[in-house]
Order: structure tokens, then C-alpha cells, then sequence
């Protein structure tokens, strides 16, 4: 039986580089073969934290041509016309929580609307139960494996169940969709959440903090992909 090529994605998180010189850090991300950046967005009110907002992403889509992917940790992401600023400033991917308090739905058909990709995020006691409405209207479900508002904490193993539910459950409904994984990611903990389903890596302290990113890059690239491939040969084995 062949396994077609499983494609990783892998996302540094800005959040992780150093705030004094952020274009020089995007543009390391980019050089050092990362295929998109994370920006993390925070408010200070859904996280007990604040980060950045639309000029950062405007500052990234200056600086770098690999996708944006922008994690908007937001009790309302749908006040002030962030949605729409967000985009305008260069967010390919625009993930809300399901936890946020706003007509999720809604939120979802404006970033589909606005022409990027739709993601939805789960914090890690969220079940996957709880995206069951909205799911076929996302390109990307994001599992958080820490507790969202701040970089370089532990990842936690008790995602790993949600991530395989959620990755058999897209396969069975022949849904392309992107699952993914932030928070605590390194080596290790890819291998991990690969092996249970997930292809898209959000890395920070990890990739940030090593003496040479590409070759961090290029070693979770390899060892993800082994465990993605492995899941793959499981989910297709019948029983
Ligand atoms: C956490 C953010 C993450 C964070 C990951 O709230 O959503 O994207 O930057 O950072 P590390 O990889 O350091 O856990
Ligand atoms: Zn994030």
C-alpha cells in the first residue's frame, strides 16, 4: 500500500522571537525554511495577556512571502472590524477560538467571506464535541496543548487523544482539513502530536531558541513526518 507524502507544515511563532527586532526575526523564520509564520494575538481579557495586533501583521507581510497564520486569542474578535483588519493586513489564515463570546458561525462565514483560510481553535479542556457545528465550515482545526497567553510552558499530553478523535473524524468525512497543534512543540512533542493526526506544527521557543533554525526546522520536519506517516498507515488499516 503507498502512503502518499505526507506534506507537514511547520509555523515559527513570533511570539518567541525577540520584540526589538521582529523583521529580523520573520525574515530568519522565512530563510531558515519555515513554510508560514504564527502570529498570536492577544487581549488581554480571553488570555491574562497582551501581544500584538494588525501592524505587526502588516510589518510581517512586508517583510516575508510564506503564509501568515494569525491566532487571534480574543473574547471578541468580531468587534472594531478586527476580522476585516486583520485580513487587510495580510492574515492567509485567520483562527478564532470556539471558546470566544461571539456568534462563532458568523465570525467564520466573515473570514471565509473576506477570501483566506477559516481556523478554528480549541483551548485544551475544550472537547472536540464542541466544534462539532461548525467544523465543515473551517479549513484548519487548532489544538491548543497549553493553556493559550503565553509562549515557552509545557506541552500537555492530554491533547493527544482530541487530536486523533479529531483527524479520524475528518478522514471519515472525507474532509481536507488542517489540524494542528500549539504550544510546548519541540522535537518530541511533534513526533507526538503527528503520530496522533496532527500535520501543522506551531513552534516558538523551540525554533527561536536554537542555535540553528534551519536545522531544527529540517530535524522536526523528519521526524514529523515519520510519525504523520505512521498515523496515516494506522488510520488506513481496517478494524
Ligand atoms: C500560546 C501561543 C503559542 C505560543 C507557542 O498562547 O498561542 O503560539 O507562541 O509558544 P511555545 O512554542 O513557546 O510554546
Ligand atoms: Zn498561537
Amino acid at each position: 500500500m503507498t502512503i502518499p507524502n505526507p506534506d507537514i507544515v511547520i509555523l515559527p511563532s513570533l511570539l518567541a522571537a525577540d520584540f526589538g527586532n521582529l523583521e529580523a526575526a520573520a525574515r530568519k523564520a522565512e530563510a531558515a525554511g519555515a513554510d508560514g509564520l504564527h502570529l498570536d494575538i492577544m487581549d488581554g481579557h480571553f488570555v491574562p495577556n497582551l501581544s500584538m495586533g494588525p501592524d505587526v501583521v502588516k510589518m510581517a507581510r512586508r517583510c516575508v512571502r510564506i503564509p501568515l497564520s494569525v491566532h487571534l486569542m480574543m473574547s471578541r474578535p468580531d468587534r472594531f472590524n478586527f476580522i476585516e483588519r486583520f485580513i487587510a493586513a495580510g492574515a492567509d489564515t485567520l483562527l478564532i477560538h470556539i471558546e470566544a463570546e461571539c456568534n462563532i458561525p458568523d465570525s467564520l462565514l466573515r473570514i471565509r467571506a473576506a477570501g483566506v483560510k477559516v481556523g478554528v481553535t480549541l483551548n485544551p479542556d475544550t472537547p472536540a464535541e464542541a466544534i462539532a457545528q461548525v467544523v465543515d465550515a473551517v479549513d484548519e482545526v487548532l489544538c491548543m496543548s497549553v493553556h493559550p497567553g503565553y509562549g515557552g510552558q509545557k506541552f500537555m499530553p492530554t491533547v493527544l487523544a482530541k487530536i486523533r478523535q479529531l483527524a479520524l473524524d475528518a478522514r471519515r468525512r472525507k474532509q481536507p482539513l488542517s489540524l494542528s497543534v500549539d504550544g510546548g512543540i519541540d522535537l518530541n512533542t511533534a513526533s507526538q502530536a503527528c503520530r496522533h493526526g496532527a500535520s501543522v506544527l506551531i513552534a516558538g521557543t523551540s525554533l527561536f531558541g536554537a542555535p540553528d533554525m534551519a536545522h531544527a526546522i529540517r530535524e522536526m520536519r523528519d521526524a514529523a513526518r515519520a510519525a504523520y506517516c505512521q498515523f496515516k498507515q494506522e488510520a488506513q488499516t481496517p478494524g
